[in-house]
């Protein structure tokens, strides 16, 4: 470290809601052109440090420099007046906006009193060519995907041309490719002296992108280290206060009795003549690379999107095509990617998350909580560990793993036959991994189907008892037994290996 005073200094900060000391006397500094990284449990208190430093709280406590001046960040303009640029956990554009009015807005050029459309395109095509993005400015942004519409959030935190970037789990949507092209967008920030704080619970990610690590436990700063020096088992002891535990606990049960088969499943445009079959008990991989067609196969198999053509069998009955909440009743659910925009009702509470599935449309949890669901919420808020553990919270409150832990339950209480599970424990802490794992592992223990989608490959190998590979939108085969690693879903998802066909095969 240079002699001068550093880009960021944070002193004693402090924030407090309503029963929670969120963020606790957090002392940090960060220098030009470092990523500093910062990793905790599930409500750690990193996303309520990061929007202290971006403006969203006026009533913090504590001092905050920057280039050596105190600044009050008293709200979001007086962050980025001061160069503070953030991109959100959570994605923040507006779905029926432009890219090039969620990129520039507050600062739209005019010309005279009209907006000056060349060259809010010119300047948004910047942009967006900046993190690699060759998409019109025009597109509205719902009709971009996921991990586009993280760039984009990424492009606009740059548009401000901030020099400190705070990015709260940015690649939590992205595939392996799309995380390597921003940490190269990382890299070139980095060499520009911008200061960089990361957060991410992808330990892997930190010790190849940032330079030190700043560890939150109890909203406290418990340390921070040179990554040059450090261990992962170090970070986790670190983080969890102790020694891990054994954290992935191999499946043994072997699977029944046939239970589920699809049979040449078609979307036009999106997968193609796919077919599989389960066994009870059985967990079912599915690998392949980002818009492989997977998320996309699982939303037509349980009534989300329609089907063009095939059959689905569940229990010896063949299943008629019907609407999505019959498809709940026959016992498929379905676990969404997109936990925010698709999952959960962000203004309802804990409790009405949970039993959203369950109850008749129309009518609310507030209302209808009778003592049996109050003791099906209380059991799986338990089950899951979720923090904290009441029912009345609003879940906007709740941080963004334990939300995640609250979207499970919400599926786990309709007892489903069939539980696809969409990136399951996206934005979840190592400790929740191993109890959400255990929670999917006792479902198929219970006898059921589990379809399980994940890009973390070490989850998804470790879980599942096969896992068929898909991609450009059909299933090119198996990988089973000793070929099932994660080198081998890799290259196959590729297209760099061949696997045998599972069309016909399975095991049934
Ligand atoms: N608006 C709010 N009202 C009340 N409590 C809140 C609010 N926002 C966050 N909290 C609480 O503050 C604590 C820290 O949450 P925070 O979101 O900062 O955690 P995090 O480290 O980002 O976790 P994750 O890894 O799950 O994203 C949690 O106990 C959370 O429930
Ligand atoms: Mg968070």
């Amino acid at each position: 470290m240079n002699a001068t005073s550093p880009t960021l200094e944070l002193r004693a900060v402090s924030k407090r809601f309503p029963g929670t000391l969120a963020v606790h006397e957090v002392d940090l500094q960060v220098q030009a052109g470092e990523v500093h990284a910062l990793i905790g449990e599930n409500g750690a208190g990193k996303s309520t440090l990061m929007r202290i430093i971006a403006g969203a709280y006026a009533d913090y406590t504590g001092e905050v420099r920057v280039n050596g001046r105190w600044a009050r960040l008293a709200s979001p303009a007086a962050a980025r007046a001061v160069g503070i640029g953030m991109i959100h956990q959570e994605l923040s554009l507006a779905p029926p906006l432009s890219l090039a009015e969620n990129l520039l807005a507050g600062r739209l050029p005019v010309k005279g009193m009209l907006l000056d459309r060349a060259a809010l395109r010119k300047d948004a095509q910047k942009w967006l060519a900046c993190v690699g993005l060759d998409l019109e400015p025009d597109t509205l942004v719902e009709a971009i995907s996921q991990h586009e519409a993280q760039l984009v959030e990424i492009a606009k935190a740059l548009s401000n041309q901030p020099s400190i970037l705070v990015m709260d789990e940015p690649t939590s949507a992205l595939s392996r490719a799309e995380v390597e092209r921003l940490f190269q967008i990382i890299r070139d920030l980095k060499s520009n002296g911008l200061a960089i704080i990361y957060v991410s619970h992808h330990l892997s990610e930190i010790f190849e992108i940032a330079d030190r690590v700043t560890v939150l436990r109890d909203g406290r700063n418990v340390g921070t280290r040179g990554l040059s020096d450090a261990t992962s088992r170090q970070l986790v002891e670190l983080m969890i206060g102790g020694a891990p535990s054994d954290l992935f606990a191999k499946r043994t049960t072997r699977p029944g009795q046939p239970k589920l088969q699809v049979q040449n499943l078609t979307r036009v445009g999106f997968f193609h003549d796919c077919s599989f079959r389960m066994c009870a008990g059985e967990v079912l991989g599915v690998g392949g690379l980002s818009g492989a067609g997977r998320s996309e196969l699982a939303r037509s198999l349980c009534g989300i999107d329609p089907l063009d053509e095939g059959r689905i069998f569940l229990n010896d009955g063949e299943l008629m095509p019907g609407t999505y909440g019959e498809y709940i009743r026959a016992g498929f659910a379905y676990l969404t990617e997109d936990r925010k925009a698709q999952g959960l009702a962000l203004r309802l509470t804990v409790a009405e998350n949970v039993l959203a599935a369950i109850l008749p449309r129309g009518c609310r949890a507030g209302v209808y909580l009778g003592r049996r669901q109050q003791g099906v919420v209380q059991r799986y808020l338990g089950q899951l560990n979720v923090q904290p553990p009441e029912p009345d919270r609003e879940i906007a409150t709740l941080s963004g793993g334990n939300q995640q832990k609250v979207l499970l339950a919400k599926w786990l209480a309709t007892d489903p036959e069939v539980l696809i599970l969409d990136e399951p424990t996206r934005g979840v802490d190592v400790g929740a991994k191993a109890v959400i794992h255990r929670a999917i592992a006792e479902v198929a223990d219970r006898g059921k189907c589990v379809i399980l989608i994940s890009s973390d490959l070490s989850e998804l190998v470790g879980l599942s008892d096969r896992v068929v590979i898909m991609r450009r939108g059909r299933l090119i085969g198996e990988l089973a037994g000793e070929r099932c690693t994660e080198a081998n879903v890799l290259l196959a998802a590729n297209g760099e290996m061949s696997v045998f066909n599972c069309n016909r095969g399975g095991t049934g």
